[in-house]
């Protein structure tokens, strides 16, 4: 995302509004919406714990957000979301941290651009496995872990306009974000009796450097 000024006057402070809740945000280490994401919980008042499959930014944005923030508040691990055993671990980590977990943001998701008639099984694969099927796996962690704690609480699934619109060289992408909206509404259908909220957002573009650098050269 294009960073922020958070000096200038129009940039609006935290008012609270997460005091005493816990976050885990994955895919977070990154210039882009989880960081962000982050970063705000944070300024409301959220204890958040941060995963992202990239190791060294994981340990440095937790650094850096803790020099900030106060380092009770902040703590993070590498974890990438087609893996069950880090998943697992990422969660295990809020427990540990701050006794249980009130929010659960499934920022990851992975693009890439080809047309269908070129696209490799392996290229297929990789984007549905981090963005669909790793929303699954930690949505599935998510509400087993609110409902034994009994105490609700809220899943937000990072989606894309994506979705549910058309473009050229997404089939991959736009299939698994159209499956993350599906498994949103079924998975809210199934969790609101226990008090959990689950919902998707559906970003436009939210430009950040490194998207800037990826798509740079690319015909719109
Ligand atoms: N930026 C946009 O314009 C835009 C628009 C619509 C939707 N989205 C969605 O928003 C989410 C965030 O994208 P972003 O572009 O803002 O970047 P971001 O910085 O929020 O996410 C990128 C991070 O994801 C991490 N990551 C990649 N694979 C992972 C995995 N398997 N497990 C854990 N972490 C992994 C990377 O290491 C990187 O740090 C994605 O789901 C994306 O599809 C983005």
């Amino acid at each position: 995302m294009v960073e922020a000024d958070r000096t200038a006057e129009s940039y609006v402070a935290g008012h609270g509004l997460l005091d005493g809740r816990t976050a885990v945000v994955t895919a977070a280490a990154g210039a882009g919406i989880g960081g962000a994401t982050a970063r705000r919980f944070l300024e409301e008042g959220a204890r958040v714990v941060i995963g992202d499959v990239h190791a060294r930014r994981t340990k440095e944005t937790v650094g850096r957000l803790a020099e900030e923030f106060g380092a009770g508040r902040v703590h993070g691990t590498s974890c990438d979301v087609t893996d069950e055993a880090q998943v697992a671990a990422l969660f295990d980590l809020a427990e540990q941290c701050h006794g249980g977990l009130d929010i659960v943001v499934n920022n990851a998701g992975l693009g890439g651009t080809a047309l269908l008639t070129d696209m490799t099984d392996e290229q297929w694969g990789t984007v549905v496995d981090t963005t669909l099927t790793g929303t699954f796996r930690c949505t599935r962690a998510a509400l087993r872990r609110l409902r034994a704690d009994g105490r609700g609480g809220i899943v937000v699934n990072n989606a894309s306009v994506l979705g549910w619109r058309a473009q050229a060289g997404q089939a991959h992408y736009a299939a698994a974000k159209a499956g993350v909206m599906a498994l949103t509404r079924c998975a809210a259908v199934e969790a609101a009796p226990h008090g959990i909220r689950v919902n998707a957002i559906a970003p436009s573009l939210a430009l950040h450097p490194h998207l800037a650098q990826v798509t740079s050269g690319m015909s719109s």
